[in-house]
């Protein structure tokens, strides 16, 4: 086993005289930070939805996966509307979850076993059940307390159409009109996501005092740092201004208004703020903004100390796309002296085994993921392993009545959402619910299929995926060679790439269909067996 010590941050604190601010030699920088979803992780309560207990009973899981940090999406107190990311008390566990003592059980748990935890931050909404929300609905039209969200009156002589052109990201209009207390039809207020989670007004400084507590309600009881929610959110433009008729409904775009907005770094400055006063944390951005110059923006030294890129979730296995995303997003880190950061998925978009596989070719997919996530783990920076990647799973096609994703229902039924890569984890046994819960009835089915895919099955077969993220991880942190924060390129056979790290590291990806020679040096770890000594087609090899 690896032998690693978290420095206690108390200990940092203790010991800093000097002004805070130098990140050189952050823990966070080369960390590998894994992502679950509370809801599919781990059930010890029986209820079908997975836990905090569930997650301290599986911390020795993680210790021997090795990976440095937890990211927890939200378990603040929510009536799930869209599974914690709407939020009606940010302060608080919600009891689906648990409660604030096992919080604090498992971050001591965590850290104890040298496993840092972040976790989710919601500062864009709240839950329309917040108590903010339901005082906004009860006050009237120009009331303190419609001032914490963004109610405008509606256009046309009744004011029945809303305020502007805006659609939710979920679907539909972005804005819902509310009855005001005498009965008659009246505001309206914006909800970029589903119309239970209401935009708080950023413009209201009390806003911003109540994300300042929340982050230090949690800070002080030993959080290691955040996950921000649509970091590319919260400002909105002056006037509200319709958008491009052009903007597709459900993608962000760098000319759609209801994103991006030049404020919002002001509010990063004033997050950030609060972060410099808890020396060894870290805060992570959901920033989806396409063009590497505004991603750059919000990693400024001031601002988020690191942004979630989805350039290598968002490209096809297809080497030329691959670099692209690489040295595009080097580039703008690069441009600010910002560490980069990788993931092949997360709990938003298709898992990569199915999205790289080629008319549902599972098998073609995992070899191919089992590939990037060598490629991943090569590249200098924080890398994101989003749970249950690490086992290959792919998305599951659920059957209509099984969705439940507010995706589903606010696109009309359109759009199927995200819960396929959303399935519970499988951990043991033959059938599902696969140790996950004791009840077999999951939040979300787990197919029976997936019982090559259980924890159990893979942790004793050297050849699994799990096994080889084991290594990989084990090994990206144990080799001098993974030094350097550059990557240069060689040439390489059509479809191919190789580049070496400064410290000697050289990974070779074989994205085409034909076996090729790989890189001299010395073989580390390859992803697939080689083929004649040839690295075979969507294989990747790590070589010094
Ligand atoms: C982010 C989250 C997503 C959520 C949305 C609204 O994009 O990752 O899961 O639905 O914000 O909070």
């Amino acid at each position: 086993m690896q032998t690693r010590t978290v420095q206690s941050r108390m200990d940092t604190e203790q010991s800093m005289s000097a002004p805070t601010g130098s990140d050189a030699d952050a823990w966070w920088r080369s960390a590998v930070v894994y992502q679950i979803y509370p809801r599919s992780f781990s059930d010890l309560s029986g209820d079908g939805v997975g836990d905090l207990a569930g997650i301290i009973d599986k911390l020795g899981y993680l210790e021997l996966l090795g990976v440095d940090a937890v990211w927890l999406s939200p378990i603040m107190r929510s009536p799930m509307a869209d599974h914690g990311y709407d939020v009606s008390d940010p302060r608080d566990i919600d009891p689906l979850f648990g409660d604030l003592a096992t919080f604090d059980e498992l971050v001591r748990s965590a850290h104890d076993r040298d496993i840092r935890v972040t976790m989710d931050l919601v500062p864009n909404h709240t839950s329309d059940q917040h108590p903010w929300f339901t005082d906004a609905l009860r006050s009237g039209p120009g009331s303190a307390a419609r001032a914490r969200y963004i109610f405008a009156d509606g256009r046309g002589p009744d004011g029945s159409t809303p305020p502007n052109n805006w659609t939710s990201v979920f679907g539909g209009s972005a804005w819902s009109r509310i009855r005001e207390s005498d009965g008659t039809p009246g505001q309206w207020y914006l909800h970029l996501f589903a119309p239970e989670q209401p935009d708080l007004n950023w413009e209201n400084p009390e806003v911003l005092a109540d994300l300042q507590a929340t982050m230090r309600f949690w800070l002080d009881r030993g959080v290691d740092g955040f996950r921000i929610d649509v970091a590319h959110g919260m400002a909105k433009p002056e006037g509200l201004p319709d958008m491009a008729e052009s903007v597709e409904i459900l993608r962000h775009t760098d000319d759609d208004p209801r994103f991006n907005n030049e404020g919002v770094h002001d509010i990063h400055r004033s997050i950030r703020s609060v972060m410099d006063e808890y020396p060894g944390t870290f805060n992570v951005g959901e920033v989806w903004v396409s063009s590497p110059e505004e991603f750059a923006k919000y990693v400024r030294s001031d601002e988020l100390h690191l942004g979630f890129n989805f350039a290598l979730a968002t490209v096809d296995f297809d080497a030329a796309q691959i670099r692209e995303a690489v040295d595009t997003s080097l580039a703008a880190t690069a441009s600010v002296g910002a560490v980069p950061t990788w993931t092949l998925s997360n709990h938003d978009v298709p898992r990569e085994v199915s999205r790289y596989a080629p008319d549902g070719d599972l098998a073609t997919g995992i070899s191919r993921a089992r590939a990037m996530i060598m490629f991943e783990l090569a590249l200098p920076g924080t890398a994101f392993i989003y749970n249950g990647a690490e086992l290959g799973l792919p998305d599951v096609d659920l059957p209509d009545d099984a969705l439940v994703d507010p995706v589903w229902e606010n696109s009309g039924y359109t759009d199927r959402g995200r819960d396929g890569c959303r399935v519970p984890l499988p951990w043991e046994g033959d059938e599902p619910p696969f140790g996950f819960s004791s009840t077999g009835d999951t939040w979300l089915p787990m197919p029976a299929a997936w019982r090559p895919l259980t924890v159990e099955a893979q942790l004793e077969d050297i050849y699994s995926t799990l096994s080889l993220y084991r290594q990989a991880i084990e090994l990206r942190y144990a080799r001098l060679e993974f030094s350097g924060d550059t990557v240069q390129w060689y040439g390489a056979p059509d479809g191919c790439l190789a580049f070496r790290r400064p410290g000697g590291l050289i990974c070779a990806l074989n994205a085409s269909d034909q076996p090729v020679p790989l890189p001299p040096g010395q073989i580390l770890l390859v992803s697939t067996p080689l083929e004649k000594g040839l690295l075979a087609p969507n294989a990747a090899a790590w070589l010094v």
